[in-house]
């Protein structure tokens, strides 16, 4: 008996290891009403809820203009919650429901802070009322007006003396160049510190991009190959068969370049490309990643055509269900100019990569919904194969795949039973699912989580987010000036205009397809 206690009390101790130390707070949603909080954010604060990971206590409010009493909310908030997650346990909806509230405000009038204040007060505890996390679910045109309101109201400080803390989490797009970005980090660190602030891209949040980092810096086997001297090129492939449904008003604005570039991509490619850190810490993670971020060669404005293609999609067919044309959207110009498929030859500078193209791409309505990161190896010298095995002596690649299927390929040559030298590609295949069952939590999950232990690690810090603008402007700036010729469209369930394989910068490079998702 005494053994089974002192296992029991060994494991609940490696558990909480595990969990993140969380102070009771209070999570301010502003956009309460808008389709990010019905979708990710409360089924995410659900989860942790149900999973026991979000602190004790810890209230939730939604601001919003219009005037809702908290039980409308809470009903609102329940209904969308069964239409967009599954198994979730119900059962504890009421317990998590009685913390949720709502505030009725203009964005801009200082009386709905104070009201915001009174309502906190309420609660009757200092640390509820004080430690505040600010989720900041609104254009970004209003996130300097908002932090300001909160700054005057004293709902947000920049250096709280007395122990509490107040963060501000903003969502992408942080601007639309790196102009626009300077003055969005210049505006907002007038009344928040930047460790107060969380830029998100959910890509961090995902595990399977957080296991890059384990991948390379926990194993001995592959960091060796993982250099120009054994890799050959790389690709990333962030593939989407979706279209832009209902998002068509915020995507004529953003584009491909802006929507998944200029963030999620280079992100990618900054985990799977930097130096080790000196330690797990934010700022020497981060570090890392500016660093890279900064060796990736700034497209000339003269070479755009050759380093970058774009495309917009044509009606064309998906699933077998014929699909329209990006033009025909809703709320999208007959005339669009707007990207719906970036494909890059990117380089990086440095000692590690010098010499490996990075070729990148990703679109909406292509054939697959699937994102994965090849590295594809150096071939053997051809003396001995070649000859009988030609074009099936494939070189070595490991597959990061990221979604959906997650796991890790490893892609080798092996000797076809019988007589003959014949020899073909085999793979070895490392499946998330089959080894750490199917649960994976919701990048949401664990950024928000992040947020309230106030860990800034998977958030983007300033320069890095002006670094990324600084690699993405000028291919912006040259696309501007031209509209899209007619080899830029290509057929939705395509992978894209055929002008991406011009990018190749050798005939034996070509796209590869990502790995069936099924
Ligand atoms: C978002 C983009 O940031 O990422 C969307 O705005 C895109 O256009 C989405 O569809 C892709 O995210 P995920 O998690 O589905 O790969």
């Amino acid at each position: 008996m005494e053994m089974l206690e002192q296992l029991d009390e060994l494991l609940t101790c490696r558990l909480d290891n595990r969990r993140k130390a969380v102070d009771p707070c209070t999570i301010v949603i502003f956009g309460a009403s808008g389709d990010l909080t019905a979708r990710k954010l409360i089924p995410a604060l659900f989860h942790l809820f149900c999973e026991k990971s979000l602190p004790d206590p810890c209230r939730i409010i939604g601001f919003a203009r219009r005037p809702k009493p908290d039980a409308d909310w809470r009903k609102e908030l329940l209904e969308d919650l069964k239409k967009y997650s599954k198994n979730l346990d119900l059962t504890k909806w009421d317990a998590f429901a009685a913390s949720v509230f709502y505030c009725e405000g203009e964005f801009g009038d200082p009386a709905a802070y104070a009201k915001l204040q009174k309502q906190l007060q309420g609660f009757g505890n200092e640390k509820l009322a004080k430690n505040l996390v600010f989720y900041l679910a609104i254009s970004p045109s209003q996130f300097a007006g908002v932090s300001e309101q909160l700054s005057k109201s004293g709902l947000l400080q920049k250096e709280d003396k007395n122990g509490f803390w107040q963060r501000v989490v903003v969502e992408k797009p942080f601007g639309h160049d790196l102009e626009s970005a300077r003055q969005l980090n210049q505006e907002l660190t007038q009344f928040a510190h930047e460790k107060q602030i969380y830029r998100i891209d959910h890509y961090l949040g995902k595990e399977t991009v957080q296991n890059i980092l384990m991948f390379r810096f926990a194993n001995s086997i592959f960091e060796q190959l993982w250099n120009r001297r054994s890799v050959e090129q790389v690709q990333i492939t962030v593939g989407e068969n979706l279209g832009v449904g209902g998002r068509g008003g915020y995507y004529e604005e953003a584009g491909a370049l802006r929507d998944m570039v200029q963030n999620h991509i280079l992100q990618v490619l900054a985990l799977v490309t930097m130096e080790p850190p000196v330690t797990l810490e934010a700022e020497a993670m981060r570090d890392e990643k500016v660093k890279l971020l900064k060796s990736v060669r700034q497209v000339d404005p003269s070479q755009v055509k050759l380093m970058a293609v774009r495309g917009q999609y044509k009606e064309g067919v998906i699933d077998g269900q014929n699909v329209p044309a990006y033009r025909q959207e809703e709320k999208v110009k007959p005339d669009s100019n707007t990207e719906t498929y970036v494909g890059l030859r990117l380089a990086i500078d440095n000692w590690r990569w010098a010499g490996v193209p990075f070729y990148v791409r990703t679109g909406k309505r292509l054939p697959q919904s699937a994102s994965e990161v090849r590295i594809q190896f150096r071939p053997t010298p051809r003396v001995l194969f070649a000859a009988q095995c030609g074009p099936n002596l494939d070189s070595n690649a490991i597959t990061l795949r990221l979604q959906p299927n997650e796991g890790i390929f490893l892609r080798f040559n092996g000797k076809v039973p019988g007589s003959s030298t014949e020899i073909r590609p085999v793979r070895m295949h490392f499946d998330y699912d089959a080894e750490f069952g199917a649960y994976t939590p919701e990048a949401y999950q664990r950024l928000l989580l992040e947020v309230i232990a106030g860990d800034s690690t998977l958030f983007i810090r300033r320069d890095e987010v002006e670094t990324a603008w600084s690699i993405v402007d000028p291919i912006r700036q040259a696309w501007a000036k031209e509209p899209l010729k007619p080899e830029d469209f290509y057929a939705a369930g395509t992978w894209g205009p055929a002008t991406a394989d011009q990018l190749m910068c050798s005939d034996s490079h070509k796209w590869r397809k990502p790995h069936p998702t099924t």
